[in-house]
């Protein structure tokens, strides 16, 4: 018996020695390990037990259990002194306040949001007003003021997401022109930015949700020269003083004249070389235009003998492919952050 106590207190011995040693906590369970682990010196004399006389099992193993509990409070002691240790190493380590801190990552305007604030910027400054309307609205709006009849074939170009027989998600800004002239006397100049919604499959050129500016103007003297003006400015304050824009005799309900908008593509400048911009074309359509038809004048209100006006309505998304060179309309709305950082 008395060899056992020996034996523990010379084990207590070296591992307390070990443990006041230890200087972090990977030492210090190193010395837990080789003492108190499965295969540790006091597991091997706990195994030695069983060469005793029965009669002498019970008190050996209650003195190694009150070794084994006095070494583990010198585990824990020595714990505390090293996590001690660690926080005093910390307040202790030299502060350097004048070193540069890290830049906190803003965020930037979404391209597609420049865009349509510097188009209407543009408006702006020429004495035309922004206004917003509804994206669910009747049919009424999106297509009946509109000289869109329900037999007309063109509703169907809409592809319109319909939440009632009557109410759909805008196809179009152009209802805001109707909005608009029902609630203000001519002249009116207004310019009306917002989220428009067509059942398209998307791929690089086609979103179901997608951005217009629509443009309005009517007055008495209006005509089509007054369009071609606007709209040429525009093309050059977004893609440079050096643009050039062609009307395209095309068709809308509620223009007469209508025209199709290009720009020279801003890329190849129009030079003949293969371009993946504008094919090779040397132009890019940006959206549709026109003087107002006299049945949608009637139809609010105003007198087409006396009142003229023309009207627009461009794809932002458009005008941001090709504003950026970007050739696919997919990365305005994927939300990567090295892409919005690039076009920052
Ligand atoms: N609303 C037409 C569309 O989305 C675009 C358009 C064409 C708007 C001619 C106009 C316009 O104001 O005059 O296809």
């Amino acid at each position: 018996m008395s060899d056992l106590a020996n034996s523990l207190s010379d084990l207590e011995r070296r591992f307390a020695g070990a443990a006041a040693h230890a200087a972090d906590t990977r030492e210090l369970d190193a010395a837990r390990v080789a003492f108190l682990g499965r295969s540790g010196e006091v597991t091997l004399l706990r195994r030695s037990i069983g060469q005793l006389p029965a009669s002498e099992r019970p008190d050996a193993g209650k003195v190694i259990n009150a070794a084994v509990e006095r070494m583990e409070s010198v585990f824990e002691r020595e714990s505390a002194r090293i996590a001690n240790l660690a926080f005093e190493a910390e307040l202790s380590r030299e502060i350097d306040v004048t070193f540069p801190s890290i830049e906190p990552a803003a965020g930037t305007i979404h391209p597609i949001r420049r865009v349509l604030r510097d188009a209407c910027a543009y408006f702006e400054r020429r004495g035309f007003a922004v206004v917003l309307g509804p994206e669910v609205e009747p049919d009424y709006y999106n297509f009946d003021a509109l000289n869109i009849p329900p037999t007309h074939p063109a509703r169907e170009g809409f592809d319109s997401f319909f939440i009632t027989d009557t109410l759909l998600l805008r196809p179009h800004t152009s209802p805001m022109q109707i909005r608009t002239m029902q609630q203000h006397a001519p002249p009116i100049a207004v310019v009306a930015p917002g989220r428009c919604y067509r059942r398209d499959a998307v791929d690089a050129r086609h979103l179901f949700q997608f951005n217009q500016v629509e443009g309005l103007l009517v007055a008495e003297g209006i005509h089509f020269g007054h369009l071609k003006g606007m709209l040429t400015g525009l093309c050059r304050e977004l893609f440079g003083s050096d643009q050039r824009v062609r009307f395209r005799p095309s068709f809308f309900p509620f223009t007469e004249p209508s025209a199709e908008v290009d720009t020279t593509c801003p890329k190849c400048k129009a030079s003949g070389e293969p371009c993946n911009m504008c094919g090779g074309s040397g132009w890019i359509e940006l959206g549709g235009s026109g003087m107002v038809h006299p049945n949608v004048l009637r139809e609010v209100g105003y007198d087409p003998d006396v009142y003229t006006g023309w009207a627009f309505g461009f794809g932002i998304e458009r005008l941001g492919l090709t504003r950026y060179d970007i050739d696919d309309i997919r990365r305005f709305v994927d939300s990567d952050p090295d892409f919005l950082k690039q076009l920052a």
